[in-house]
């Protein structure tokens, strides 16, 4: 039987039905609230708001727990790559041998971009942030595939989806070889997508590249952790804007947008910055001082959570893979110390206890891209490659739902009444 809520508006009694999920809190279905009340819920940052239902990734944020389609984060990075990653969100199920075969195929024919997609790059200066040429170009793949796309075509949907986890590394890293003034690459359908992607960012056609198994497996471990998480603001926006039944790609390069704020993706970079700038161990009280100070804007970069009120589980993943890597490596980088004495002193301290503010996925990433190589403005742009995935998955599975109506919240207005225009 349907639990239900009871509401009372001016004497008038209503009930609301509360919605089981497999895991995680009920929900109350208020779709109908407005028809039997007239009245809107209000949400602002949608902190109790279900915005869909959703079968793809489960959050414990109060335990620290993250599975994809019933799986935890920590053995599928364990046992996994990066493309049986996307195949289980994709399609709910981690690949058999055929399966995986198949996909990966599909995944390298698609890698290579439309020849005169790679004039866009020239209509950016040299010094463009990466993640404004990764939002041009995505959306201007749209161009490229939308008469022949019917988006209510499940096959279509297909092809559109791994395209765009093929093309996303080849154009991520052309967006990298132009900043610094290297022809863009092309890709090389033999090596894994890890492989290929690193090729592509550090190879010049001047010199032969060796890849790093270890760094080549750092990268898929770094693809992996960033590859879904529910129902965040890029992925939102994802399904904001193809509920309209825009197209595909320009619903992703939407997602890119909402990714590059410092809240959200762009922490990363944001943390590396703010390590550079705490410098050394002595000056963390300082910072950690201003954090807690209402009147300062400074935040703890790659602290705190909206859903997580404990250890990120992705940032207990990554913080041991700075370890391993840099041993491998022989690195040995003074800011892996200055955030693990970060980490630490904000963990003992009462406002971070209190606010139930541990680490989150980007506190140690910056650590490890630093240790690739990889530039700091590419951070942001890699945590894009990766999460297309989750864009693309939860995209399909709106779609798919018949029930699917296009996203239109309400609002508490503010402004002026009616009133009549001035007399000229
Ligand atoms: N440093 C100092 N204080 C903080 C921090 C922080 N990093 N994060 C939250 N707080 C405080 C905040 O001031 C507020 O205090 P009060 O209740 O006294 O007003 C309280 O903790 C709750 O914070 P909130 O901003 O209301 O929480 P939110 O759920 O709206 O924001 C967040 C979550 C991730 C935006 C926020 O924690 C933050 O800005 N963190 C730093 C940026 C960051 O690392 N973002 C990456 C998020 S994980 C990856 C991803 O999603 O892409």
């Amino acid at each position: 039987m349907t639990r239900v809520a009871t509401l009372t508006i001016d004497g008038k009694t209503i009930e609301v039905p509360i919605l089981k999920g497999k895991c995680g809190p009920d929900v109350l279905d208020v779709h109908a609230l407005y028809q039997e009340t007239g009245l809107f819920t209000y949400d602002p940052g949608f902190t109790s708001t279900a915005s869909c239902s959703s079968g793809i990734t489960y959050i414990d944020g109060d335990e620290g727990i993250l599975l994809h389609r019933g799986y935890a984060i920590e053995d599928l990075v364990e046992k996994c790559d990066f493309l049986e990653v996307a195949y289980l969100l994709l399609y709910g199920e981690l690949p058999d041998g055929s399966q995986r075969e198949s996909f990966e195929q599909s995944i390298s024919r698609h890698t290579m971009v439309h020849e005169q997609l790679r004039t866009f790059f020239q209509g950016f200066r040299r010094d463009a942030h990466p993640m404004a040429i990764m939002v041009g170009v995505v959306g201007a793949l749209s161009a490229f595939y939308h008469d022949s796309l019917d988006i209510y075509d499940a096959q279509q949907r297909e092809i559109a989806s791994h395209r765009l986890i093929a093309k996303m590394p080849t154009i991520a890293a052309m967006a990298y070889n132009y900043s610094r003034g290297c022809p863009l690459p092309y890709p090389q359908n033999g090596l894994t997508y890890s492989q290929n992607f690193l090729r592509m960012m550090f190879a010049i056609p001047a010199e032969t590249y060796q890849i790093n198994p270890i760094i080549a497996r750092a990268m898929d471990i770094i693809f992996i952790l960033h590859a879904d998480h529910e129902q965040n603001a890029s992925t939102s926006t994802v399904r904001l804007a193809g509920s309209s039944q825009a197209n595909p790609f320009a619903c992703i390069a939407s997602g890119i947008a909402a990714l590059w704020g410092p809240a959200h993706g762009g922490a990363n970079e944001a943390v590396l910055t703010m390590f550079g700038k705490i410098g050394t161990k002595q000056n963390i009280p300082e910072f950690i001082e201003r954090a807690k100070n209402k009147n300062d804007p400074f935040r703890l970069m790659g602290f705190g959570h909206r859903v997580y009120k404990n250890y990120d589980p992705r940032a207990r993943i990554m913080r041991k893979a700075c370890y391993e890597v840099l041993g491998q490596l022989n690195i040995n980088d003074p800011l892996l110390e200055v955030a693990l004495e970060l980490e630490r002193i904000a963990l003992e301290d009462p406002y971070f206890i209190e606010k139930k503010l541990y680490p989150n996925v980007d506190f140690y990433s910056g650590i490890i891209f630093k240790a690739l190589e990889i530039p700091t403005s590419m951070f942001t742009v890699i945590f894009s490659v990766a999460r297309t995935v989750g864009w693309v998955a939860q995209w399909n599975e709106m779609m798919a739902d018949p029930a699917q109506k296009i996203g239109r919240p309400r609002q508490l207005y503010t402004g002026y009444e009616a009133r009549k225009l001035p007399k000229k």
